[in-house]
């Protein structure tokens, strides 16, 4: 998935690009009412962070599921921020022994919140050893090795796991049993990403009209995160080329030198509609073929590609092979045969 996050329109944080992340803390919005769409979520979440307070107790645990970019790792900010207590962040790929677990979960205070993103992909032995601490904030610690080693149990203070999962399907039922509540994001609609952009410009004090604010939500795919990419992108083009104040031509010709169309298809995007309309006639054609067509690899082609295109309702997956739609043809202003 290394490809995945070099791209513009990828939902996934670019790892070790400082300036995104400096803008990801500029920009995460801090209480839940700042938060932008997903009404059903926030209001549960409103609910179970209000008894949590009314009873001065620690809430239930709770999961975050979807898409990357979609605001998981900023509302388990918000969480910690509504009740007022500390956060400490890991993830799954961080806790691969049982003991990197239990030396968090020991340093843990008292109603702290510990996030620990991708849960998916921590350890089999820390998951085990995660299950007692949710269910009876107690771990038992192994101490020694072979047939001398003992197990000490180890009391924990309350604290709340929030877990967060692009792939939830992917979670051991025993662990998904154990939060008592969770929160599914959905992709957000043009209207909810316009307002992202619009109180993103506000943040970072760029100038941007609402019908260009209009244009970048309708090219991010759903995701706030990319909406504030390219908003970040616009705002270089807007800077260099013009005065700084972002038009809906500015944002048009910035867009352009990017190569985000207007549905949001990047380079990669339509290099693969197009081989598919124009090499296979819109198929039914075998992935690893397509791959080839476009010079790319097949894992590629499905996990970065394909996911948004089906969605899009542009591609589709038959037994037979990758085919295109009557939506696909027409986003190339081509007819279908
Ligand atoms: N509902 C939202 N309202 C405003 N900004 C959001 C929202 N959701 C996400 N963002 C922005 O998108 C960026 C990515 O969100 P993040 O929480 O890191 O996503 P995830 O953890 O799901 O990948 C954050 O910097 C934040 O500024
Ligand atoms: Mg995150």
């Amino acid at each position: 998935m290394e490809q995945e996050t070099e791209r513009l329109v990828s939902g996934a944080a670019v790892t070790g690009d400082t300036e995104e992340q400096a803008a990801d803390a500029a920009l995460r919005p801090k209480r839940l009412a700042e938060f932008v769409g997903q009404p059903k979520v926030r209001d549960q979440l409103s609910l179970v962070l209000a008894a949590a307070r009314m009873r001065e107790a620690a809430p239930d645990h709770i999961l975050l599921s979807g898409p990357p970019g979609l605001g998981k790792t900023t509302l388990s900010m918000i969480i910690a921020n509504e009740l007022r207590v500390p956060i400490r962040i890991t993830s799954g790929p961080a806790i691969q022994h049982a003991g990197d677990l239990a030396a968090i979960l020991s340093s843990l205070a008292d109603g702290e919140v510990l996030f620990v993103d991708e849960i998916h992909r921590m350890s089999r032995p820390a998951e085990e050893m995660l299950y007692m601490a949710m269910e009876d904030f107690r771990v038992d610690v192994i101490v020694g090795k072979g047939p001398g080693a003992t197990a000490i149990p180890l009391e924990l203070p309350p604290f709340t796991l929030v877990g967060a999962t692009t792939r939830s399907g992917l979670l051991p039922a025993p662990l998904r049993d154990r939060f008592g509540f969770t929160a599914h994001l959905e992709f957000y609609d043009a209207a909810d990403l316009e307002h992202v952009v619009n109180r993103s410009a506000r943040l970072l004090g760029v100038r941007i009209v609402a019908e260009a604010a209009k244009e970048l939500a309708g090219r991010s795919r759903g995701t706030p995160r990319i909406v504030n990419r390219l908003l970040r992108r616009v705002r270089d083009y807007a800077e260099v080329k013009a005065d700084g104040t972002v038009t809906l031509e500015i944002a048009r010709a910035a867009l352009d030198v990017y190569e985000v169309d207007e549905r949001g298809l990047d380079r990669l995007d339509r290099a693969v509609l197009h081989a598919l309309l124009k090499l296979f006639g819109g198929g039914p054609v075998g992935l690893s073929t397509l791959a080839v067509a476009v010079g790319e690899e097949s894992e590629t082609v499905e996990e970065v590609a394909e996911p948004f295109l089906v969605r899009e309702g542009l591609l589709a997956r038959t037994p037979r092979g990758r085919i295109a739609t009557a939506a696909a043809w027409a986003h190339f202003g081509l007819s279908a045969p």
